[in-house]
């Protein structure tokens, strides 16, 4: 027999069931991500940096957060904010020094936090070294180090490029490049040519940039776009499903493709495994439980967890709205949500999921979303800060690790209608105006000007990914505090009027004060971390209800994703919830905080509350 490792379960084993997940510190973190051009200006250029996060652990500290993930600040030409990149081992002067990381790394472990880096290697910034020798000619050793193929040419000789498929950030996936007469690959934009996995000295250059940051004490990855690193063998045309269009959508080419699998677990068992350290891939353009199980597994030894799109996609307007396709990565289009499915959806994730040893993502912000207030609650004056609070006990309360995006803390909105397109920096938000404003004017033969073009507007307002990157409203000063410069992006206006972290810091009734309330719970409840899902009330048409239970504790959480008061009757069969107390709610009246005694509870607008 050989020793029992040291990762067996941390119960004893007369507790565990199949449904039990062993414990990790990854399990019960809270993870808050900061995207760092918008979150703290340390120096008045209007851009973010390290330093600003530097000035603030100690507040993330005091929020409850565990982890930092930090989105790119890497040397970059940000011809999409950082996700394109040209010298991995480098950070961006803008943001600061290697220096300045190493200050901050040491900041966070002194302070018992971690911090992760995103690790972007779908693809590079055409400005790397690599992509530069690779481009430079058809014999250069880097040349098979990305995606080149020759032209296809039209029955009139037209070059065309070699297939149909269309960039996620809008015309073709190709760009053709004069010196060699040839065409690169670009699932994004054109500055992001996609690398090629399949050749090993690839990804030999990427594990030793993975381990160059690990050893220098970061703690783990979010690992951008990881379910497109492996292409179709030949790289097909993708069918077609929109015949009026040029190009079509390819993800069926490139998610979870034939490599996909060997490749993660070449890098798991090359580098991961080597660290004590977390991992959470990005998954877009499926929803298919058994496509993303396969990341999460512990028998697949591939990552810890990934970010699936679902709940992401619930609010898709659009051709593609059903299929779960690539569109989630800069889905303009809005439709609006039901109950229905965000309780199918939840109850998907958190159910028969488990079962298999799946571990999930939670979350429902980050930086390609709109604000979760704007979508999932209701933004208006009247009920913003409770239905924040109510989107936080939904968070809290799912089984899963927990993502906090920086600015979800506060309840922090989508800016407003009013606000013109020129406020717009997103370049997936500009090209979709662009190319959908030509398609307009071709279509009708009317001149641009004379387009109307404001659905479009309509529907950037609710899901352009720029709602998310407006700067951290801290206090109200001038620009909300973030810089004492020109901030890069302007700030919304409602932080004059409380919507920041001094003025929530201070009052005990804030959303911020909510979210520190609900992570400290979530930390001493295991029950809320780890234990097994069951749905309540599956037909109810404005509440959302389930049950928690771990080893004998139960917790009974009732959501109102309404405006109008609800009635609801709770009785599961396996558990006793009359002897339940609440725990933690929205609404602090004596009706709101008294122990629960019987089976009826009336909810009131966008009430919520979790009962152990
Ligand atoms: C991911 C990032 C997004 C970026 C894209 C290309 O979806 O989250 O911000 O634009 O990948 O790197
Ligand atoms: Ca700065």
């Amino acid at each position: 027999m050989s020793q029992p490792s040291p990762s067996l379960p941390s119960e004893s084993s007369a507790f565990i069931t199949t449904f039990n997940p062993t414990k990790a510190w990854w399990k019960s973190a809270c993870i808050y991500q900061i995207y760092p051009i918008s979150f703290f200006d340390s120096n008045g250029d209007g851009i973010g940096d390290l330093q600003g996060i530097i000035a603030k652990l100690d507040y993330l500290k005091e929020l409850g957060v565990d982890v930092i993930w930090l989105s790119p600040i890497y040397r970059s030409p940000l011809a999409d904010m950082g996700y394109d990149i040209s010298d991995y081992e480098d950070i961006d002067p803008r943001f600061g020094t290697l220096q300045d990381w190493d200050e901050l790394v040491k900041g966070v472990h002194e302070r018992g936090m971690k911090l992760l880096m995103d690790l972007v290697v779908n693809h590079t910034s055409d400005e790397h070294a690599w992509f530069k020798e690779s481009r430079s000619s058809k014999t250069n050793p880097k040349r098979d180090w990305y995606i080149w193929r020759a032209p296809r040419y039209d029955e009139h000789g037209t070059r065309m490029p070699p297939n149909n498929w269309e960039s996620i950030f809008q015309g073709s996936a190709w760009e053709y490049d004069e010196a060699t007469d040839e065409y690169y690959l670009h699932l994004f934009v054109k500055e992001q040519p996609d690398l090629n996995w399949e050749n090993p000295d690839v990804r030999e250059a990427v594990y030793r940039m993975m381990r160059f940051w690990l050893d220098r004490g970061c703690d783990g990855f979010r690992m951008d776009v990881i379910n497109m690193i492996s292409k179709v063998p030949g790289l097909p045309d993708a069918p077609v499903l929109e015949p009026m269009k040029e190009f079509q959508s390819a993800s069926l080419m490139y998610a979870n493709g034939p490599r996909a699998h060997e490749f993660l677990r070449e890098m798991n068992e090359k580098v991961l495994s080597r660290y004590d350290i977390m991992t959470v891939g990005e998954t877009p353009c499926t929803h298919d439980p058994a496509q993303i199980a396969e990341y999460v597994l512990p028998q697949s030894r591939e990552l810890n967890m990934v970010f699936q799109f679902e709940l992401m996609d619930l609010d898709l307007g659009g051709p593609e709205a059903d299929d779960g396709s690539v569109e989630s990565l800069c889905a303009l289009m809005h439709k609006p949500w039901r109950l229905a499915d965000l309780r199918q959806c939840v109850a998907k994730w958190q159910g028969h999921m488990r079962a298999a040893g799946y571990w999930n993502a939670l979350y429902i912000e980050n930086h390609d979303q709109a604000r979760s207030v704007s979508r999932f609650g209701d933004d208006s004056d009247a009920w913003r800060a409770p239905s924040a609070k109510l989107l936080a006990l939904l968070q809290t309360a799912q089984s899963g690790t927990l993502f906090v995006y920086q600015g979800e803390e506060i309840g922090m909105k989508n800016f407003p209608r009013t606000w013109g397109l020129e406020e717009y920096k997103d370049v997936a938000t500009l090209n979709f105006y662009r190319e959908e404003l030509a398609r307009r004017a071709k279509a009708a033969g009317t001149p641009e000007a004379a387009v109307d073009m404001s659905d479009v507007l309509d529907g950037f307002q609710k899901k352009a990914r720029d709602h998310a990157r407006t700067p951290v409203q801290w206090s109200d000063a001038a620009h909300a505090g973030f810089t004492t410069g020109t901030p890069w992006m302007r700030v919304n206006d409602d932080y004059g009027r409380g919507w920041n972290v001094a003025a929530e810091v201070r009052d005990a009734d804030s959303v911020w004060s909510f979210w520190r309330r609900a992570l400290a719970l979530r930390r001493h409840h295991d029950v809320l971390v780890y234990g097994d899902f069951r749905l309540l009330l599956p037909d109810h048409d404005q509440v959302l209800a389930f049950t928690r239970s771990l080893h004998g504790a139960t917790a009974l959480v009732v959501l109102n994703f309404s405006d109008r008061d609800a009635a609801v009757r709770v009785d599961p069969p396996y558990v006793d919830v009359t002897k339940l107390e609440p725990a933690l709610t929205n609404y602090t009246d004596e009706e709101a905080t008294r122990p629960l005694g019987g089976h009826d509870i009336r909810l009131r607008g966008y009430e919520g509350r979790i009962y152990l």
